[in-house]
C-alpha cells in the first residue's frame, strides 16, 4: 500500500508556497538577504513549531516569510517545493501565494509573481510538473486592500488562474469579500476560498453563495450542517482537505476524528493536500500515508482521492484526461 500511495500520480490543490519554506532555506535566504532571525538553529525553529490554533501558526508563518525579498528568493522557494514533490509523483500543483504578506513589507508585486512564474515554467521542463498560481487575499485585512492587490495582479492575469481567501478565518467571514471576488470573477479568475477550517459551516454557505467559489479549501466542518453536505454532494464541489494541518492546528485532536472517510463514503469530492508542509511535518505523500493509517484506507480510497485531485483541478479537459489515464494504468497494474 505504501508503494501504491507513492507511485500513484497525484495533483496537489492546496499548497501555500510560503508554507513550503523549510527552515534550512529560511536560514539560507536570511543569510543571503542579511536578515537576522530570532532563531539560531534549524532545531530551534522546529521546536517553535508548536501550534494550538490557526492564529498561533499564522504569526510564525508571516514571520518566516520575511526572508523572501528578491525575485530569486521566490523562485528558489517554489523550485524547492517542486523538487521535493517530483519524487512523490505529483504531476500537477495549484499553488497559493499571499502577495499582501510581501507588498505590505515593500516588496513589489512583480517581484513575487515573476519569481513564482519562472519557477512554474522551469518545473514543467525539469520535473514535468504542471502548475497554476492562485492569488490569495488575506482576510484579516480590509477588502479595500484586497481590491488594491487585485488591481496589481491584473497586468499578470494570464499567469494567475484563480483567487482565494486565506489567513485568520474566525471573525472574517466570506461575505466581507463579495466585491473583490465579483471583480476577480469578472476578470476571469476562478474563485476558491478557505472555509470551514476553524470557522462554522455558515462560512461555507457564504463562500458558495456570495463568492461563488468552485472549490472549498478545508471544509471539514461541513458535517455540522446536513443540508450543506447535500448541496456539496449534489453540486460536486471539491473540498481540499489538509489532514496534517488540521492535526497540527488542533482543528481535531486526532487524525481519526477528521471526516475524510465519511466524505468519500458520502460521495463528496474530497482531496488530500499538504497546506503548509514545512510547518506541519509532511508533503502530500506523508499526508496520504497518515490518512491511510488513521482511516485504514484501502486501495480504492487512495485511487479515488487521486482521481478527485485531477478532476477537481483547474487544468483543461485534455490534460485532465491524460492524467486520469496514467492514474488508471498505475491502478490497474497494482491490482
Ligand atoms: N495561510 C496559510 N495556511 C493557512 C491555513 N491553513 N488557513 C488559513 N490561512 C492560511
Ligand atoms: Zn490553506
Amino acid at each position: 500500500m505504501e508503494h501504491f500511495i507513492h507511485a500513484i500520480p497525484k495533483a496537489e490543490l492546496h499548497l501555500h508556497i510560503e508554507g513550503s519554506l523549510e527552515p534550512s532555506l529560511m536560514f539560507e535566504l536570511a543569510k543571503r538577504n542579511h536578515i537576522t532571525l530570532r532563531f539560531k538553529t534549524v532545531e530551534e525553529i522546529k521546536k517553535a513549531y508548536q501550534f494550538n490554533n490557526l492564529q498561533s501558526f499564522l504569526d510564525i508563518y508571516y514571520e518566516g516569510a520575511q526572508v523572501l525579498i528578491k525575485e530569486e528568493d521566490f523562485y528558489d522557494l517554489a523550485m524547492a517545493y517542486f523538487a521535493r514533490v517530483a519524487p512523490q509523483n505529483v504531476r500537477h500543483a495549484e499553488i497559493f501565494f499571499d502577495p499582501q504578506t510581501h507588498t505590505q513589507r515593500g516588496i513589489p508585486f512583480e517581484t513575487v509573481i515573476n519569481g513564482l512564474r519562472q519557477a512554474c515554467l522551469d518545473a514543467k521542463e525539469k520535473f514535468h510538473i504542471t502548475s497554476n498560481l492562485i492569488l490569495c487575499f488575506l482576510r484579516h485585512l480590509p477588502e479595500t486592500e484586497a481590491i488594491k492587490t487585485l488591481d496589481q495582479a491584473l497586468p499578470f492575469k494570464d499567469w494567475i488562474t484563480g483567487v482565494g481567501l486565506d489567513s485568520s478565518e474566525k471573525g472574517f467571514p466570506p461575505k466581507l469579500f463579495q466585491r473583490v471576488f465579483e471583480k476577480a470573477r469578472g476578470n476571469g479568475f476562478i474563485p476558491v476560498a478557505h472555509a470551514g477550517e476553524e470557522g462554522p459551516a455558515e462560512y461555507i454557505w457564504e463562500a458558495l453563495d456570495l463568492l461563488k467559489v468552485k472549490r472549498i479549501d478545508h471544509g471539514v466542518r461541513c458535517f455540522e450542517d446536513p443540508k450543506l453536505v447535500d448541496r456539496l454532494v449534489e453540486e460536486q464541489i471539491p473540498l481540499t482537505v489538509c489532514p496534517l494541518s488540521n492535526l497540527k492546528l488542533c482543528v481535531v485532536d486526532q487524525l481519526k476524528d477528521l471526516p475524510l472517510k465519511k466524505m468519500l463514503d458520502k460521495g463528496l469530492v474530497a482531496t488530500v493536500n499538504s497546506d503548509d508542509p514545512a510547518y506541519f511535518g509532511g508533503y502530500i505523500e506523508e499526508n496520504s500515508l497518515a490518512c491511510h493509517q488513521a482511516f485504514q484506507l484501502i486501495k480504492d480510497d487512495i485511487y479515488q482521492l487521486a482521481k478527485n485531485s485531477f478532476e477537481a483541478s483547474f487544468i483543461d479537459l485534455s490534460e485532465k484526461q491524460k492524467h486520469l489515464k496514467d492514474l488508471e494504468t498505475v491502478y490497474q497494474k497494482s491490482t
